[in-house]
């Protein structure tokens, strides 16, 4: 394993009791929300209305929600994560709402399903974040049948140039290069440590999207809510006012 695997598995695996809270609030809510800011389903429409027939893979799946809520709109749904500690969350979650999502425990830049195996692959800070995108968007385009969809969340390249490897909070202030984002290692900040984080500048994402032969049908910058919020992850919100902190990207496979 490379070593973003390892620290990132590391990570996941201790950090997995503090998201069993915020996983159960998302398994039991009645309509879905989105990411830091919990931006409702109605206003970004990430979860296609017809998915009965229709087979999903998250990829980074964590404590489940997204495949949960995949599943309610009558997908089958494949959930894999890198933390075997996420997954035992994710599989109790299963047990107690009875739940058919199958939970596997995998590397989502390299996953063991086969080619062509998912209508849709969907992701909410779990590849789109965590994964390096040279090798996660070829395998969900490997994953993908021809038409199929990905559909992923994450952080905006804006708010990782807005703040560094230190681990401080994201600033008004230009902090890395905009032109060399890439891997982000904040397994030895001196503030808050986590774990190594992948984004790159947009237009490095365009010219990925292409060469794996996917078509980008929308692009989403996501602000923070009108109605004054605490700060989430380091980030504060008046600065995602001002700012995108989150993007979304909806694609299709040609
Ligand atoms: C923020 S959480 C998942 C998001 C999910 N929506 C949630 O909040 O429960 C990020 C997840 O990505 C997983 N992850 C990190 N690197 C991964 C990899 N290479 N393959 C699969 N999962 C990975 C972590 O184990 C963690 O469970």
């Amino acid at each position: 394993m490379t070593d973003h695997l390892i620290e990132n598995r590391r990570f996941w695996d201790a950090y997995a009791p503090e998201w069993v809270e915020r996983g159960e609030a998302a398994w039991l809510a009645e309509t879905p929300y989105w990411g830091i800011w919990a931006t409702p389903e109605s206003q970004l429409q990430l979860i296609p209305e017809r998915l009965v027939g229709r087979s999903v893979v998250e990829l980074g799946c964590g404590t489940g929600y997204v495949s949960r809520w995949f599943e309610q709109r009558g997908a089958q749904v494949t959930g894999v994560d890198l933390s075997n500690q996420q997954l035992v969350t994710a599989k109790g979650f299963a047990r107690r709402f009875e739940s058919e999502i199958t939970f596997i425990l995998g590397n989502a830049e390299a996953t063991a399903l086969p080619k062509h195996c998912a209508d849709i692959v969907v992701s909410e800070y779990g590849a789109a974040i965590w994964c390096d995108p040279y090798q996660w968007i070829p395998e969900a385009a490997r994953l993908l049948v021809p038409g199929g969809r990905l559909i992923f969340l994450g952080h905006s390249p804006w708010a990782m140039v807005c703040t560094d490897d230190e681990g401080d909070a994201v600033s008004n202030a230009m902090r890395r290069s905009y032109f060399d984002l890439h891997r982000m290692d904040w397994t030895r900040a001196p503030i808050d440590p986590g774990g190594i984080e992948f984004n790159l500048p947009l237009s490095k994402w365009f010219t990925l999207f292409r060469a794996q032969g996917f078509r980008v049908d929308d692009y989403q910058e996501i602000q923070a809510p009108a109605v004054r919020s605490p700060d989430r992850f380091s980030t504060s919100w008046e600065w995602a006012r001002s700012y995108p902190s989150e993007q979304v990207f909806k694609l299709t496979k040609v």
